[in-house]
């Protein structure tokens, strides 16, 4: 079989639509009679409602409706996402008079026009009764929870005995690192344009969870599932924010319904701020002791995260920490503090970007107090079984990243003192650090339609958020059908075709892709059947001898066949294949889990052996000591991500990762106010991102080899890994250019003043 497209740099498959403009995205929508809704956020950090004055609003031309807590559906419950529920939190909108937390929405108009809606938004009058709140982690009435205790199923990551070792060890590093709160901040407003034709639902939206929305909508709604369809072909960007159902959904769904037109709601980016998830605010304590040979015998690392009084997210990040070394005495707690916020979740590598900024910091510092090199401490330390388990890691390329990041650096040039490095007066720092990432797979159930025009249409589960997943299920297909990309239409991010699963977690491609490369493989071999029977042309070869390319099979003897001429000969409008085969791990019923839009995935852990994705970062900052802004100048990554499907695709994955390693390490940070409640940054003027002039000269590079024991396709995931600890590299560059340790995030220029 001719392997022309996996691996290879062909471009996106949707990449020339994209640039013409083609793709719908649920906002550009436009439908005949729709209406248009902008909801009213709660203006005090918590509080009750004791009145409300809609008459002035709702004289306001083109007003069809204003929603409140007076005349909204009662909805039905619908559990948060991480605790077996379809929503991005339990709180739902507009069903009491009590305000939970500041930009929770009070009303919700529906009018004629965009214009008209926002102009009676500023009409609705409340009066409210404030209460008090807490927004910050060690404010009074935080409320703190053990999540081992409360949530069973988020264990502690515990071997040995770690307090014990870590005071008997040589040399100890015992410190704590804080990361802030963060909003995934997509460019694409969360949005959603609803029509329901008799009791018939369509909701449009951009979203990372198609499946869960739809069933989520209807829970909430008291529907059933049947007469709701999600439809998310293309998605902004989400990174965690769209990854279940949000209060846009409901109440375009609600408001539709009402005004019987179609009704499109795209919240405005104030209010994405509270509308959906974003990273909580994490203190993280990072012990570890060592022999003075640099061996590392003792590990603790907790954290301390914010959660919402309605939910509990947890926070995980010692999944990771715990086993990227092979430390054999290693505890990892989480405690939860309980905030008047909307419930975080997950914002790209959720857990472990803050919880590596901290590990990985942390490594920095052990190797400088025993005088080690950090390339060579963390390759001292590398280990191919997990320390948790005892399983073996299935393919684990950790030493491989670094080694091959600290030549392309060049580190063997660096020298360790920090300030010894400068160029024309300006501090030049280098910096190392490491990411690990879980190996996780979700259910998918691909099927696959060859027509005898040549095309084949395919269905999978997955949502392309501009990472690649549509191109890298397209390039699998063609290699295995002997197409041409463009042959292939590819259907994603449709709820009718279940289970369309929570893309996130860096598991879309992993999941998927065997998937439909084996309903390919299936369709290949339907097709060498039909050539080589009685009678047809290839009659009598042997259909393990057969290729398959260009739209043709090859005989060795010469003789060949185009799929279109044999489905002709064979009376056959089409082949059609379907793989709903399981991971190893995954439980029997996960397709119909996973159709119920619940969470259902296997990973890191795995009947036989334990899967992570691995990262190098080398980082050069570049200090002006007059003015101490830390500038990143050029960094080089190596991943170990198994085999790289869509090396496009993957490239660019890399590359994002890294803008947003910069972002964390010296600008993003969402700021709340204490004295009322909610973000302060809460627009992307305020809220700092990196932008061009930000990013130097980023290098990346994979390793490549395939992990044929974590699926078929050999391939584990990339999004997420990327940014991890690509902070942390940062920080120490910064530390090794400045000799200031910095463990807070982000390192602006006050923190390195003085
Ligand atoms: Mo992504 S943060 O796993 O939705």
């Amino acid at each position: 079989m001719n392997r022309n497209h996996i691996g290879a740099d062909a471009q996106r498959v949707d990449g020339v639509d994209k640039v013409m403009g083609r793709p719908i995205f649920a906002a550009d929508l436009i439908l005949p009679r729709m209406a248009h809704a902008v909801p009213v956020p709660a203006a005090v950090g918590k509080g009750r409602i004791l009145g409300m004055d809609v008459s002035e609003a709702e004289r306001v031309p083109g007003v069809l409706l204003v929603l409140t807590h007076q005349n909204m559906d009662l909805l039905k419950p619908v559990g948060f996402v991480f605790a077996g529920g379809q929503a991005i939190q339990s709180h739902q909108p507009l069903q009491s008079n009590v305000i939970a937390y500041r930009g929770e929405p009070v009303a919700l108009v529906v009018a004629e026009s965009l214009e008209a809606a926002w102009e009676a938004a500023y009409r609705v009058h409340v009066d409210y009764v404030p209460e008090p709140f807490a927004v910050e982690l060690d404010a009074p009435g935080a409320e703190t929870v053990v999540q081992a205790a409360a949530l069973p199923w988020f264990h502690d990551f515990v071997s040995g005995d770690a307090d014990k070792a870590l005071s008997g060890a040589a040399v100890v590093v015992d410190q704590s690192y804080t990361t802030p709160r963060q909003h995934q901040n997509p460019i694409e407003l969360h949005s959603a344009v609803a029509d329901w034709e008799g009791d018939r639902l369509t909701v449009h939206e951009g979203t990372q969870a198609s499946q869960t929305v739809q069933q989520g909508l209807a829970i909430a709604l008291g529907i059933d599932p049947g007469k709701v369809r999600v439809l998310s072909p293309y998605v902004g960007g989400g990174f965690g924010s769209k990854n279940s159902m949000c209060f846009h959904s409901v109440m375009a769904a609600v408001a539709s319904r009402r005004v019987g037109r179609p009704v499109k709601l795209v919240v405005p980016r104030a209010q994405v701020f509270y509308g959906t998830s974003f990273r909580p605010a994490a203190r993280h304590r990072i012990a570890l002791g060592a022999e003075p040979s640099g061996r590392i015998v003792a590990g603790i690392h907790e954290t301390r995260a914010q959660t919402s009084r309605h939910d509990l997210f947890p926070f995980t990040g010692a999944e990771t920490t715990s086993r990227m070394y092979g430390i054999p005495n290693f505890r990892g707690a989480a405690t939860l503090i309980r905030l008047d916020t909307q419930t975080p979740g997950f914002m790209r590598a959720p857990f472990e970007m803050g919880a590596f900024f901290a590990l990985e910091s942390a490594m920095d510092e052990l190797a400088y107090r025993l005088g080690q090199d950090p390339v060579a401490l963390r390759t001292a330390n590398d280990t191919q079984v997990d320390p948790i388990t005892g399983k073996p890691y299935s393919v684990r390329r950790l030493k491989e990243c670094l080694q091959r990041g600290a030549e392309r650096f060049g580190w063997a040039r660096r020298t360790a003192e920090p300030r010894s490095m400068r160029e024309n007066g300006t501090l030049v720092g280098w910096g190392v650090a490491a990411g690990g990432y879980p190996g996780a797979v979700v259910p998918v159930v691909a099927a696959i339609r060859l027509g005898v025009d040549g095309v084949a249409h395919a269905t999978a589960g997955g949502h392309e958020m501009g990472q690649g997943i549509r191109t890298a299920l397209v390039l699998v297909t063609a290699d295995e059908l002997g197409l041409q990309p463009e042959q292939i239409r590819l259907t994603i991010g449709d709820s009718n075709a279940p289970p369309q699963h929570i893309t996130a977690g860096a598991w879309g491609t992993a999941s998927a892709g065997p998937r439909i490369q084996e309903a390919a493989g299936d369709i290949r071999a339907r097709l060498f059947e039909l050539a080589s029977a009685k009678d047809r042309p290839l009659a009598g070869a042997d259909p393990a001898g057969l290729e398959l390319r260009n739209g043709r099979i090859e005989a060795p003897d010469g003789r060949a066949i185009g799929i279109t001429e044999l489905l002709r000969l064979a009376g056959l409008e089409y082949v059609d294949a379907e793989s709903h085969q399981l991971a190893p791990g995954l439980p029997p019923d996960a397709v119909s889990r996973a159709s119920k839009g619940l969470v259902t995935l296997v990973g890191p852990e795995f009947p036989d052996f334990v899967t992570f994705s691995y990262i190098a970062h080398f980082a050069e900052v570049r200090v002006d000591p007059r003015v101490p802004r830390a500038r990143v100048s050029r960094m080089v990554s190596v991943v170990d991500c198994g085999r790289v499907v869509s090396r496009r695709t993957a490239t660019s994955q890399v590359y994002g990762g890294l803008v947003w390693g910069v972002g964390a390490a010296l600008l993003e940070e969402t700021e709340v106010d204490p004295r009322f409640g909610g973000f302060l940054n809460n627009n992307i003027a305020e809220y700092q991102v990196p932008v061009n002039g930000d990013i130097g000269n980023f290098e990346v590079d994979f390793i490549d080899e395939p992990d044929p024991q974590f699926n078929s396709l050999g391939a584990k995931g990339v999004g997420e890994v990327v940014s991890v600890g690509a902070a942390a590299a940062i920080a120490n560059a910064v530390f090794h250019a400045t000799g200031k340790r910095v463990r807070e995030l982000p390192i602006r220029i006050e923190k390195l003043l003085g």
